[in-house]
Order: structure tokens, then sequence, then C-alpha cells
């Protein structure tokens, strides 16, 4: 896979294509380091063998089924203490790709995708700090398109959803489009559009549901997010925020 039809001016112009590599995201940061690669390149993979997820946890992807990809951006006009904005703009690019082909679309804090509360996608941003600004921002997205069946619970894809095969390529360039006009927002100062349609598709939002900290189980309803990306939410204890490992959602 390495023509790809996305009308974009900059992200998926460049591409690095490996059949198999250990992360896109790995090779990305690695590239970037040296220099190698302009802002918007996209390093894409038919399998990963250490694919990274959040928390630690490893990504798993059979083989060339699914969309296993990293994008290099460059937003050095955002300060670091305002990195979620980045969040903001890849769950609502996926989000909006999404909806092209499904209805109940939802991210679940902080940048996970569901369709019909189950997992379709994950995203993993990992960004380089310069002083107080971030200079280089790996965003890497694992999307289940044709793979059918999952080891775990909760997890979903096109093919599972629908019951046929989908045009990987034709996903990926309306992902690469979505990408670049989110970030462009940002970069425009728009981010109030990008917030609000975060809000809007918030998964559980204005939702009483059941969460767990410290191994303590609680009602909460989640109200929103905080400057500094933090999960705020309405228990009987008052408002609390949450950094991202501090709660667990039960559901
Ligand atoms: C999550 O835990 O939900 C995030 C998963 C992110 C997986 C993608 S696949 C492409 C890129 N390379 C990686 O090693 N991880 C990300």
């Amino acid at each position: 896979m390495h023509k790809i039809l996305a009308k974009t001016l900059f992200v998926g112009q460049n591409v690095h294509y490996m059949s198999e590599c250990h992360s896109t995201n790995d090779i990305a940061a690695e590239l970037s380091k040296a220099n190698q690669i302009t802002e918007g390149t996209l390093v894409i993979t038919d399998t990963q063998t250490r694919g990274r997820g959040q928390r630690g946890n490893a990504w798993q992807s059979s083989k060339g089924e699914n969309l296993t990809f990293s994008i290099v951006l460059n937003p050095k006009f955002l300060a670091a203490k305002d990195h979620f904005q980045l969040h903001y703009v890849v769950s609502v690019a996926v989000c909006n790709t999404l909806l092209k082909y499904f209805r109940n679309v939802q991210i679940k804090w902080p940048n996970d995708i569901l369709v019909s509360r189950k997992k379709i996608c994950g995203i993993l941003i990992e960004n380089s700090i310069r002083g107080q600004v971030i200079e280089n921002a790996i965003i890497g997205i694992g999307l289940n398109v044709n793979q059918a069946g999952f080891n775990y619970d909760n997890a979903t894809s096109f093919r599972d959803l629908t019951s046929r095969e989908y045009d990987k390529q034709e996903i990926l360039g309306n992902l690469l489009e979505e990408i670049e006009a989110a970030y462009l927002k940002l970069k425009s100062g728009n981010i109030g559009y990008l917030r609000r349609y975060y809000l809007k598709h918030l998964f559980q939002k204005d939702e009483s549901a059941l969460y767990e900290t410290s191994g303590d189980q609680f009602v909460g309803t989640i109200e929103g997010v905080d400057d500094h990306g933090r999960l705020v939410m309405s228990t009987t204890q008052g408002h609390r925020h949450f950094e991202f490992k501090e709660v667990k959602f039960l559901y």
C-alpha cells in the first residue's frame, strides 16, 4: 500500500511504507529525529511486531487487514501545556471519518473511538517538547477494518459491524483529509469548534455511570474535559478531575 489518494496539501503526501515493522510510531520518531521526513509524512505498515497502545499495552492487529499508521506533525505553534488540543484534532478527525460509514460513533475519553459502544480505533499521540512548545508529534492510529473477530471484548471492526470487506485505501484517504482539516483548524486558532465537536460526541457525557478509581467504584457523570485534558466528573463527593490513568470506565 503506497499510493494514497488523499486530496490534501501535506498530510499523507509523503509516504514511508513497510510491509512489516516493529511500530510505526517508533519508525516515525526515528526518521523525525534524523530529520529525514517532512511534516505530514505518513508511516504505514501491513503489520507491526511490537505495536504499542496506551498505558503500556500492546496493540494487536491481524496482518494486512486493518490500518496501522503514524503521521508526523510539527505543531510548534502549540504550547506544551496545551498538548490535549492534539487529542481533540485527531479524535474529531477519526470520528468525522467514521460518521461517513456509521451512525453511533463516539469518542471515549481521552481518545478511543467507539462505534455502537465498541472500540474500533485506538490513538497513540507521542510528543517531543522543545522549550515551551511541541516540536514534534507522532500521531499513531490503529483502525480495525477487515479483521473478523477479536481476542478481547469490546472491540469491533468495519467488517464485524457490517459483515463485508472495505477498501482500506479509501478509508485512509478520508482519514488523512479529515486529519489535515482538523489540524488546520487548530493552527488557525479554531479550538472552540474542535472542543465543541469533541464534547458533543463524548461517550457517557451527562449520563450517570459506574467508574473506578484507586480500586474504589463510584457513580459519576462526565461533565467535560478541563484545559489540561483531565476528565471532569460530578460525583457524590462533588466535582472531580481525573488524569488519564486515574479513572477506569466500568461498562
Ligand atoms: C490504544 O491503546 O488505544 C492506542 C493504540 C494505537 C495503535 C497504533 S497502530 C499504529 C501506531 N503504532 C503503534 O505502535 N501504535 C499506534
